[in-house]
């Protein structure tokens, strides 16, 4: 088995108060509990308030992980921020926080890869600590998916919600750490799931308020196929790149998408259900924000403790998706 060059050092999240209910929705759209629940195991999610930004719960989750860790903003040298909800589109969400939470002697970019997000943050850092560009890399996936979906689209609005979860990426002592990633992508299925608007193609004008097109569009059955199957693909190369079988695994962590999702995924990785951290039935689709959420309470509630074998898996827009086996 590889020697892990980093390790990840801590967690930390941050989810918004308010609670938003199945039953709201269908107060409000031509939708119910039982159609949310059965299709896609969510019950609620968090909703941010119109002043809470991308910027804000980022920098609550790194302020619960910085305090844990007993270290101070000064002393991170990278902030790597995974998201595809920023607070505006220049500059990189990363600068606004490495501004708010005072980062003075951090480098701070954006990764695009939407619910893949902090999977590739994460071996974008262990490539910079290979290198020996970085000590101390501030890895924090943040998403306001509440701000870029379609309110009145019963088929996206009932899936996504907020939050932000980080780690800490620094150069491995004693063993833990990553063993093995992989990361695919396959752009020519990006308009499966994707915003048509508001960018250089389809600058921000009237017509594209009208047409709703600045939002999240979504071809949902294709997306939950090329889902299944991409995360199937990713556990394999995984496994394999790790030298290990799933039996060797102790807990996976997968995006938390749809709880049928999830199933189809551990049962191809051959992990019951007992080994899967499963909370998207509380803060539904929260994209790249997703694994870190679960994995901090994962560690908060004991279900993960050192000695154990992690498997991280994603899948997003793009198509991205990605794959870890991570060393507890
Ligand atoms: N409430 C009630 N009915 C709904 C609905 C809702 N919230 N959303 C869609 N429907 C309806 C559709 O309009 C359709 O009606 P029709 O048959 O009259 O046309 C019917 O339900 C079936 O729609 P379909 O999209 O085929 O349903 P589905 O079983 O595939 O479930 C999703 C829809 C979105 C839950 C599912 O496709 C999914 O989870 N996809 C992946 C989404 C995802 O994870 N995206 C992010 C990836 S990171």
């Amino acid at each position: 088995m590889k020697r892990p060059i980093v390790e990840l050092w801590g967690t930390g999240c941050y989810t918004p108060q308010r609670a938003m209910t199945n039953e709201e929705f269908s107060k409000r759209l031509d939708t119910s509990d039982q159609w949310i629940v059965e299709r896609t195991g969510i019950r609620e999610r968090r909703v941010a308030e119109p002043n809470e930004s991308n910027a804000c719960m980022a920098k609550a989750a790194a302020e619960q992980l910085l305090r844990r860790n007993g270290l101070a903003p000064s002393d991170l040298d990278t902030i790597i921020l995974a998201t595809c909800s920023p607070d505006r589109l220049l500059p990189s969400q990363a600068c606004d926080l490495q501004a708010i939470l005072g980062a003075k002697s951090a480098a701070a970019f954006d990764v695009g890869a939407a619910c893949t997000g902090f999977l590739y943050g994460l071996s974008v850092a262990e490539g910079l600590i290979a290198a020996e560009q970085a000590k101390t890399i501030l890895v924090v996936a943040s998403e306001k998916l509440t701000s870029i979906m379609d309110w009145t689209d019963r088929a996206t609005a009932v899936l996504f919600g907020d939050g932000a979860g980080a780690t800490i990426v620094r150069r491995s002592t004693n063993g833990r750490g990553i063993l093995a990633s992989y990361m695919r992508s396959d752009g020519t299925l990006a308009e499966l799931l994707y915003r048509p608007g508001g960018g250089g193609t389809h600058p921000p004008d009237e017509a594209l308020l009208k047409d709703h097109s600045y939002y999240i569009k979504m071809a949902g059955r294709e997306v939950f196929k090329a889902a299944v199957l991409s995360m199937a693909d990713a556990c394999d190369h995984a496994l394999e790149r790790a030298g290990l079988v799933a039996a060797d695994i102790d807990l996976l962590i997968p995006h938390q998408a749809n709880t049928r999702i999830i199933e189809a995924t551990a049962k191809h990785a051959g992990l019951p259900m007992d080994k899967v951290y499963v909370n998207v039935d509380r803060f539904g689709n929260t994209s790249a924000a997703s694994i870190p959420i679960a994995l901090d309470e994962a560690v908060q509630c004991g279900r993960l403790v050192p000695g154990m074998k992690l498997l991280f898996v994603a899948f997003g827009a793009g198509f991205t998706w990605a794959s870890m086996v991570v060393q507890w």
